[in-house]
């Protein structure tokens, strides 16, 4: 065996990201970043604040100080940091609704991975009793996180996808599997001629947003269900983290209830990871098992988008990356079958 080469350090410190994620966790729940977005704290006042065990609290700060969250500045006292800002819960494009969902309410399908390995089936079942979809759909709490996960993504994204795409061109646009509808309520913003409509689960969808925004007057919420059929009227359709969540034959169905919609000629524009070719890390690779996992769904290559998409009717015109996010903007163009 001598001539194996290990690097047993370099896979060590892999393996020892979980937990460091789930401390993550522990100070999102703790909403530490919030206690200090004031100033400095000494770890004995965020104890009291956050009603923990002091020296356990201060070790949790010195591993999240060690990677760059919070940062201590005299003996057992910490001022915030901008990757610990990240977690605050009062700021656009907060991460502490994905990290309370991913690392929290989600963890227990991580540990039933293998068994989409085997299977090449979610696992989220295995672990929750019920589908993802389902599970959310049955309990307020959890549909309230993964709705607030979506709409701080969007948040982010927004600036990007208006920069990069110009939707002034289009009469209605409607997103589908648009969630809380922060998408549309972006796109209305930048793009003053639009209206919109926001399709989702009736138990998503809400106006609520769009009426804080001032936009209600231009967008109309939709409840029902894609594998059936989603609302006729628009010259351009959004599907944004959607197809990711499903697998090749479930998104030709909901590929097919936007067809059904569209005209020919109309556009789709699809906002997912596109994975490039090679083995370089990539959110995308990790996000892809998270897929799998929670739905037997999958990240995919622009080959197999093009694919996808020319089985349910569309022609990909261009793919356009957005430069703050992994996310791409697929745009792509509804075609009679044979033009494929
Ligand atoms: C990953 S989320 C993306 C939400 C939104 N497009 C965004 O990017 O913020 C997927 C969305 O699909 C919706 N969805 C799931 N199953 C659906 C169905 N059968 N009909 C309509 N929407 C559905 C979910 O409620 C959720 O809002």
């Amino acid at each position: 065996m001598n001539d194996v080469t290990i690097d047993r350090t370099g896979l060590f410190d892999i393996a020892l990201n979980l937990l460091t994620a789930r401390a993550i966790h522990v100070a999102a729940e703790l909403r530490i970043a919030d206690h200090l977005a004031t100033g400095p704290a000494s770890s004995a006042r965020l104890a009291e604040a956050t009603g923990t065990h002091e020296p356990s609290l201060y070790r949790l700060l010195r591993l999240l100080a060690s990677v760059g969250l919070f940062s201590e500045t005299a003996p057992r006292t910490f001022i915030t940091t901008p990757r610990a800002n990240a977690l605050r819960s009062d700021i656009p494009g907060s991460l502490r609704p994905f990290v309370l969902h991913t690392l929290g309410l989600l963890y227990p399908a991580w540990g039933e991975m293998a068994h989409s390995i085997r299977t090449g089936e979610e696992a989220f079942t295995k672990a929750f009793g019920e589908p993802v979809w389902q599970y959310h759909a049955d309990r307020s709490e959890a549909n309230d996180l993964m709705n607030q996960v979506m709409s701080r993504e969007s948040e982010v994204m927004i600036d990007d996808m208006v920069a990069a795409y110009d939707f002034s061109s289009f009469g209605t646009v409607v997103d589908v599997g648009g969630g809380e509808g922060a998408l549309i309520a972006g796109v209305l913003a930048a793009t003053p001629g639009v209206r919109g409509i926001v399709f989702d689960q009736p138990h998503v969808v809400s106006n609520a947003l769009l009426r804080s925004a001032g936009l209600a007057d231009r967008a109309k919420v939709v409840g029902g269900d894609f594998f059936d059929s989603v609302p006729g009227g628009g010259d351009a359709y959004i599907l944004k983290w959607v197809l990711h969540d499903w697998n090749d034959e479930n998104c030709i169905e909901i590929l097919t209830s936007v067809r059904a919609a569209i005209p020919t000629g109309g556009t789709l524009l699809v906002a997912e990871s596109v994975i490039e070719p090679g083995n370089d890390p990539a959110a995308s690779k990790i996000l892809d098992m998270v897929m799998l996992v929670l739905n037997g769904g999958q990240e995919r290559t622009r080959e197999q988008f093009e694919t996808l998409l020319g089985r349910a009717g569309f022609h990909v015109k261009r793919v356009l990356p957005m430069v703050s996010s992994s996310t791409s903007l697929i745009e792509a163009i509804a075609v009679e079958p044979n033009q494929e």
